[in-house]
């Protein structure tokens, strides 16, 4: 590699863990702003989706926070239209706050990221790192970076580690499926009603707390196609690809009912797609099916 590659991979490098330590230095204010800000906003984010303030207020924080770091040239979030933009070589996506209709009844919800060497919209082959923050009993973050998963638990913003190896266990204990048995179509009735024999229902409402479920006891996490919604729900550039690329490197697979999440980008900015996470054998299982 010349100098000048392995210097610009060493500045990319430091801006991924300035990235991850910042998001971890802000969760102390989101907890605040999820106490804080409870109602609606009377606005929409660009999915459609009514925006409560914990919204907004978690989306302002980190987009100042984020963009303030030298190598960082973009913030883009589920929560605005356009992409912020100044100077700096990498650019994070985020779902600023996962789960906000959660807030009601008190029930998990987190941060997502994916920092990419591409501006968004862009592929998941383009990630460099991808992680979570869950705000449950504890605040903690799982992070993926060069095939290696860690989790911390974080103390006032800042991380202790807890795992330096997170793997999916390869017996496959829990399931959460997303939508509804009326809105799916019959190939995934058909593979969700042999699953649902199989593992025990494990579903929150928020993707971060049910992945980690699928991260701590291995199993399958989907938010699939749907008749009315063949696109599904879920943001792929802000919940799909930084979730696959975590699963991914934690041994597990990711699908979009054809092939890995990563391995595609989304048409724009906003767009939605069906997705399936989690042990190899299970994904193998729904892809032939739903395919
Ligand atoms: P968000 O709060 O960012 O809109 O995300 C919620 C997502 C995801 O985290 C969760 O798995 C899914 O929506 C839950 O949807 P249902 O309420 O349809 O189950
Ligand atoms: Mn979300
Ligand atoms: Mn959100």
């Amino acid at each position: 590699m010349s100098k000048s590659l392995n210097t610009s991979a060493s500045e990319s490098e430091q801006t991924v863990a300035q990235v991850i330590d910042t998001i971890a230095a802000t969760t102390p204010d989101v907890r605040h702003a999820v106490a804080e800000y409870r109602g609606q906003s009377n606005s929409v984010n660009p999915s459609g989706d009514d925006q409560l303030a914990a919204d907004l207020r978690a989306d302002e924080l980190f987009e100042q926070r984020l963009l303030d770091i030298d190598g960082v040239a973009t913030y883009a979030s589920e929560e605005r239209a356009d992409v912020e933009t100044t100077d700096g070589r990498l650019h994070v996506a985020m779902d600023p706050l996962d789960g906000s209709s959660n807030l009601e009844p008190n029930s998990g919800m987190g941060t997502i990221f994916g920092v990419y060497s591409e501006r968004p919209p862009t592929a998941g082959t383009n990630l460099l790192a991808s992680g979570f923050v869950i705000y449950g009993p504890i605040t903690s973050m799982v992070v993926a970076r060069n095939d290696q998963v860690r989790e911390y638990i974080l103390e006032d913003g800042d991380k202790r580690l807890v795992d330096d190896d997170v793997t999916l266990p390869e017996e496959p204990t829990v399931f959460g499926f997303g939508g509804g048995v009326d809105s799916w179509t019959d190939d995934f009735e058909s593979v969700a009603e042999e699953i649902r024999y199989e593992l025990k229902l494990r579903y929150g409402g928020a993707m971060v707390a049910d992945i980690n479920q699928v991260l701590t006891y291995g199993g399958v996490f989907s938010y699939p196609e749907l008749q009315s919604r063949p696109e599904g729900k879920l943001r792929h550039q802000f919940e799909g690809h930084p979730m696959a690329y975590i699963v991914e490197s934690a041994g597990g697979r990711s699908s979009d009912g054809a092939q890995s999440l990563l391995e595609t980008a989304p048409d724009e900015l906003h767009s939605r797609t069906p997705l399936y996470l989690g042990n190899a054998d299970l994904i193998d299982r729904i892809e032939s099916t739903v395919n």
